[in-house]
């Protein structure tokens, strides 16, 4: 168990005395997606000796150290600085008696797609090799961004749009803006948005041939106004029924979701071929009914061009919505329905 703080030590002392502990030291990337230093991690050269030295009056088995540079580190090179002082603390506990032996060099290794772990491990090897020669050393890492940010694509459905004029400051012109309504939302996958402090994108599922793009938002379904989850994009016009598709959504989104406002947890569907699904099918928390193979279960097939039989459609009722156009008079526009969805 790590430990950054003397009450810690006392606590374990008391109900767990023969744990192995590893004290977690502060070392933050200069810029991260997430800082962690705020909330965990001693300074290591104002606190670590102290607690070391508590922890030895204690008789508490220390055996490492451990850091967490940021989640999504945006300075590789802070690697190097943690694992040297890493090794400072190493040295210091061993003039206490303590002979450390494992490191935990914790998270922040980027996943999105398009993103390289190579960089941050080339630093770190080479800083393993400068500092951490001795191979007793058990070198150990915590990644989790790495290996979900781009487990998944998240579909989300159109389901209410609303058009509002908004006059520009500088020409006088009114321009028409779209609020999408999509039935997923910051209480639910895009909670990542406010505790990831992820860099939303939304792209049309549908190719898109016009060269018409209008100034977005993209709002969830709960009654909440801080339900948006893009503030402003550009798209093209989109209908009821339409799909925006959102890339790197896997880390810190379902796992963080809540059904607030009476809006169910999202499903995933896992689309595979036969021998992944073989591989896959009997893993937790997986079952059966999360796999499409062959035929698309009809929920996903809503709106996607994809070959099958159901068809669904949107109740035939005529949408009205003001608009004001450039004289800023009010004209009716009637948005069309695209008909049934294949
Ligand atoms: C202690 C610890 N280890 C590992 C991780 C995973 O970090 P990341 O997703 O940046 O790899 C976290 C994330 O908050 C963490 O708190």
């Amino acid at each position: 168990m790590t430990f950054d703080n003397e009450v810690e030590l006392h606590k374990v002392k008391e109900i767990f005395p023969e744990a192995r502990m590893v004290i977690r030291i502060r070392c933050d990337a200069a810029v991260a997606q997430c800082p962690l230093g705020m909330k965990f991690g001693c300074n290591p050269h104002t606190e670590a000796p102290h607690l070391l030295n508590v922890a030895r009056a204690l008789g508490i088995n220390v055996v490492g150290v451990s850091f967490h540079v940021g989640s999504g580190c945006k300075e590789p090179a802070v690697f190097r600085k943690a694992i040297f002082t890493a090794r400072q603390i190493f040295d210091y506990a061993a003039t206490l008696g303590y002979n450390f032996n494992l490191l935990d060099i914790g998270g922040g290794y980027p996943g999105d797609h398009g993103t390289s772990i190579d960089k941050i491990a080339e630093i770190v090897n080479l800083a393993l090799d400068d500092f951490f020669p001795d191979p007793m050393i058990n070198v150990i890492a915590e990644p989790g961004r790495f290996y979900v940010s781009s487990a998944y694509t998240l579909a989300c459905s159109i389901h209410s749009i609303r058009a509002v004029n908004v006059e520009d400051p500088v020409t006088g012109h009114n321009t028409v803006n779209y609020m999408y309504y999509i039935n997923d939302g910051v209480y639910g996958s895009f909670n990542c948005i406010l505790y990831d402090h992820q860099h939303i994108v939304a792209q049309p599922l549908k190719k898109h041939t016009g060269n018409k793009f209008y100034p977005s938002s993209i709002w969830g379904p709960t009654c909440d106004a801080l339900d948006q989850v893009i503030d402003k994009t550009l798209l093209p016009e989109m209908k009821l029924g339409d799909w925006l598709v959102f890339e790197n959504m896997g880390a810190y989104t379902l796992p963080v979701a809540s059904p607030f406002n009476g809006f169910p947890i999202p499903k995933v569907h896992v689309v595979a071929d036969e021998n992944i699904w073989m591989l896959l099918k009997d893993i937790f928390p997986l079952s059966e009914s999360h796999f499409v193979i062959g035929n698309t279960p009809a929920n996903l097939r809503l709106g996607l061009d994809i070959d099958g039989t159901d068809t669904w459609s949107l109740p035939a009722l005529p949408i009205t919505i003001p608009v004001c156009g450039n004289g800023g008079l009010i004209e009716e526009h009637v948005l069309e329905f695209v008909g049934p969805i294949e």
